[in-house]
């Protein structure tokens, strides 16, 4: 049988990617499989906005070598952001590697599936490679039994805003918006082949308009919300300049849209934000949020914040500090600045490693104050969440998400071996919050978002769940 094993670093659009690579492969007759070792193809969708997701690329590539002397008709394939930032001299660093694929060359990867298809016979698994011990899943996959309830679909390629930190559009060019016909296509199957919540991603989503209408983003939303059997609707990522009035009303109207807006400001200061070519001021950011509040009060609102750009002073810095303080963000992803070979922010001075670390440090604690308390305010209420699986940590643990994304774990309801994705929603009633989520027990689950459900228990803990899922 040929396999293939797709493992996923990095943002959305990489998962969607993902998607799109699983379904070619699939329809070229391989199978996917959960573990490296046990693939025909082992792909690897990289990213690159930072030093550390290349680091861990390499590393991950480098790991793979070893599957690929145990059995040589093993293909190993790059794909993603670093393939296409590398592709001149990725083959001299790692020479087993067979084919090097960036984001705008996923349909040549399509074709190489189906090409390689007939090397790959039905007893290619070699008693070598059955022998290596099991690797960890360091990516998150497309495989798993619950993946397909989350369909991610990309809206557009690329980014024209040339931050001047950000590798993004010189690996994946600018704005290539995707026409909506195509879009719903997409969103269609992926609806029919049992997607329950559909993420529309994008660099910049909110920026999207359709070539041929003019047809802006919320005009998408509104259309793929009113799809037959989009049960939920989420986004990710949006850019402060492209939200206005016409997109707020969309969120207070459109009634199946997931309540999170994720609204990256990366710093405070005016001089730092004018030097990353932002192009808004952190007053014109409050104000976007707070035409945002007007018309959805209730949504979490999540950012990203980049601690020592380069001539970030500690007043700076403080800015930033002070704007999570006000607890405004239910979660911010953090990070140092990293310098991209290419980018502007490249020529200037960097601020130290230590610098950066001690500010990513006491930014941390505040932003984790923020999204504990947000957490905090759940504790006692009942949450309809989307099964994500069994927990990582705990098997005897179901995992889930929210419908504003905050991960909620709870004794497991169903036997390990027979996952019921045909009843994705559960009612979690929260018992305690930590910064990472929820915990909680099910109380209920059902077939539908719309549906009553029906009532769960807990499986004993007594119960072996090992030998259930033999
Ligand atoms: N260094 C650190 N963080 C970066 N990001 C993008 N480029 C860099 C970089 N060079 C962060 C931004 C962006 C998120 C996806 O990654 O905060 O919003
Ligand atoms: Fe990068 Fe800026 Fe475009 Fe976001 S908006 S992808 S940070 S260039």
């Amino acid at each position: 049988m040929a396999t293939i094993y797709i493992e996923t670093h990095g943002c959305q659009m990489n998962e969607a990617d993902s998607q799109y690579i699983a379904r070619r492969a699939q329809s070229a007759g391989y199978a996917l499989c959960e573990k490296a070792e046990d693939a025909s193809v082992l792909v690897l969708n990289t990213c690159t906005v930072r030093d550390n997701a290349e680091r861990r690329a390499y590393g991950r590539i480098g790991s793979w070598k070893k599957l690929k002397a145990a059995d040589p008709a093993v293909k190993v394939v790059v794909a993603g952001c670093l393939a296409e930032q590398d592709k001149e001299r990725m083959g001299d660093i790692a020479p087993h590697i067979d084919g090097i694929f960036g984001p705008k060359d996923l349909a040549k990867l399509g074709d190489a599936l189906v090409a390689w298809r007939s090397e790959f016979t039905d007893d290619d698994l070699t008693e070598d490679r059955a022998l290596l011990v099991a690797m960890d899943n360091a990516g998150s996959g497309v495989s798993g039994p619950y993946d397909r309830l989350r369909a991610y679909v990309n809206v557009q390629r690329g980014c024209s805003y040339y931050c001047t930190y950000c590798i993004v559009p010189h690996v994946r060019g600018r704005f290539d918006h995707r026409a909506i016909g195509e879009i719903i296509a997409e969103v269609e199957r992926k609806v029919a082949a049992g997607a329950r919540e559909v993420t529309l991603v994008g660099q910049t989503v909110n920026a999207y308009k359709e070539p041929a209408s003019g047809a802006d983003f919320a005009d998408l939303l509104a259309t793929i919300a009113a799809l037959p059997g989009v049960e939920r609707l989420a986004f990710i990522t949006s850019h402060p300049n492209d939200f206005n009035e016409k997109l707020a009303r969309a969120f207070g109207s459109i009634p199946n849209l997931n309540p999170r807006f994720h609204l990256p400001v990366q710093s405070a200061s005016n001089p730092v934000l004018r030097k990353m070519n932002r192009k808004y001021t952190i007053e014109q950011y409050r104000e976007k949020i707070a035409l945002f509040r007007q018309f959805a009060p209730d949504w979490a609102l999540t950012t990203d914040i980049i601690v020592a750009f380069p001539s970030e002073t500690e007043d700076d810095f403080q800015t930033t500090l002070a704007l999570c303080e006000d607890g405004m963000f239910a979660q911010a992803y953090m990070f140092v600045y990293s310098q991209r070979r290419g980018t502007p922010a490249a020529h200037w001075e960097p601020i130290s490693n230590a610098i950066g670390q001690e500010r990513l440090m006491r930014l941390a604690a505040v932003v984790d104050r923020g999204v504990r308390a947000f957490h905090d305010r759940k504790i006692g209420t009942t949450v309809r969440a989307l099964i994500h699986g069994p927990s990582r940590k705990d098997q005897a643990m179901l995992s889930a998400k929210t419908l504003d994304n905050v991960t909620v774990v709870f004794p497991t309801i169903e036997d390990p071996s027979a996952p019921r994705i045909d009843e994705p929603w559960v009612d979690v009633q929260i018992d305690s919050a930590a910064v990472w989520g929820l915990r909680g027990s099910a109380v209920r689950r059902a077939a539908r978002f719309n549906d009553p459900g029906y009532a769960v228990q807990a499986i004993p803990q007594t119960l072996d769940l090992v030998s259930l899922a033999r």
